[in-house]
């Protein structure tokens, strides 16, 4: 190939400003690597100061119990048991504030996350990245909603072929089982929720699984029909829930508050309010139908052509799964209420 002497002289030129550019990614990459050691230096070294203080704090808290149990002996001064219980309320709050701390330093994986991924560290290390994963989770579930809704709707009205019950009864354990590893990573992460949320998804693996292995027979189609209409349902509420839900994500990052809310989110506590009312005989209906599912099993577990262990546990499962919805999403409420009351008596 033949060059043009002006030609050679741009290329010339263009390697060098490529050079150029070359030594400047190097020198900002060993940049980025020595701060990223520097960063974990800082995180090891912050987590151990923590961890020593904590220890420090408790023997304090047990010495200053001592005091106070000795008090009539060591004859404290009115000053020292003021002094007391001022160190009391100041460890109460230190506790709170390394709690806040430890949102944004690396922690150990509990035993779930140990068993499905290994000893990775799964703590996003900023307000913006938690945001994005607990947006991402949203999504995800929403996604998984609409399929699963038109999955059953297929099942339940166009095709009844008990392989493809099979295939959605697989995506339905598939689905349960990444919603309990995510929520495991957004509570390392500092999410709020409650441990029956989570329960409530390992227990539908569960069942999905159990529902997988139930065999073709005429027990099978008689609660078939009910079954699918039941999940059509639930793919329902599940998209007005991401709805409330991916709501009170974006008010409350626009307000900047997370977990202490105050006056200052007035309107955001009446948006929820309304939220609630709307959603919430959507949810209490389907845990009836949950209820309903346990004793139409129930009574099928009764009839003497019933040989298929899957009923009884499919009934255990929906008796539990009713109970621990129905209440906890009362307690919900109630604590809602009850915060609610609390900050207008403030007011
Ligand atoms: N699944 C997953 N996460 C949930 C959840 C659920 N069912 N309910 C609440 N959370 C999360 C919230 O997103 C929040 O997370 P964050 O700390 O990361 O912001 C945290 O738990 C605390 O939420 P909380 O304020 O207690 O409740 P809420 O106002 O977000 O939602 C309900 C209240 C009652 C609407 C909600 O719990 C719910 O939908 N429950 C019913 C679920 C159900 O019964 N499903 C079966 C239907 S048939």
């Amino acid at each position: 190939m033949l060059f043009s002497p002006s030609g050679f002289s741009e290329c010339l030129r263009e390697w060098e400003d490529l050079e150029r550019d070359y030594q400047h990614i190097q020198d900002t990459h060993r940049l980025y690597k020595q701060k990223l050691e520097e960063v974990t230096k800082l995180q090891d070294s912050c987590s151990g100061a923590i961890a020593r203080q904590r220890k420090k704090l408790k023997e304090l808290t047990v010495s200053l119990e001592e005091c106070k149990e000795n008090h009539p002996t060591t004859k404290l001064s009115p000053e020292d048991v003021d002094a007391i219980a001022g160190m009391e309320g100041s460890i109460r709050e230190r506790a709170d504030a390394f709690s806040e701390m430890e949102a944004f330093l690396p922690k150990k994986n509990g035993l779930y996350l140990t068993l499905v991924l290994g000893n990775v560290n799964v703590t996003l290390l900023n307000k913006l990245s938690k945001f994005a994963y607990k947006d991402e989770y949203e999504k995800f579930k929403l996604i998984l909603t609409v399929i699963l809704f038109v999955f059953s709707f297929t099942c339940r009205f166009l095709f009844s072929y008990r392989a493809l019950d099979a295939l959605f009864n697989f995506l339905l354990v598939w689905y349960y089982c990444t919603l309990t590893i995510r929520e495991s990573i957004l509570i390392t992460n500092g999410s709020r929720i409650k441990g029956w949320w989570v329960f409530q998804h390992y227990l539908s693996t569960f069942l999905s699984g159990v529902m997988l292995t139930w065999p073709e027979g005429a027990l099978y189609q008689m609660f078939r029909n009910q079954f699918l209409t039941y999940c059509l349902y639930q793919s329902f509420v599940q998209f007005l829930q991401y709805y409330y839900q991916s709501g009170c994500l974006y008010r409350l990052r626009a307000l900047g508050e997370r977990h202490n809310m105050d006056l200052t989110v007035e309107g955001f506590q009446s948006w929820m309010w309304r939220g609630l009312t709307f959603l919430l005989p959507f949810l209490f209906f389907g845990h009836f139908w949950q209820l309903y599912n346990s004793i139409t099993l129930f009574k099928m577990f009764q009839l003497p052509e019933c040989k298929e262990w899957q009923v009884a546990m499919c009934s255990c499962s929906y008796m539990v799964l009713f109970m621990g919805n129905f209440f906890t999403t009362l307690g919900v409420v109630y604590q809602k209420y009850m915060n609610n009351q609390d900050k207008s008596k403030n007011v």
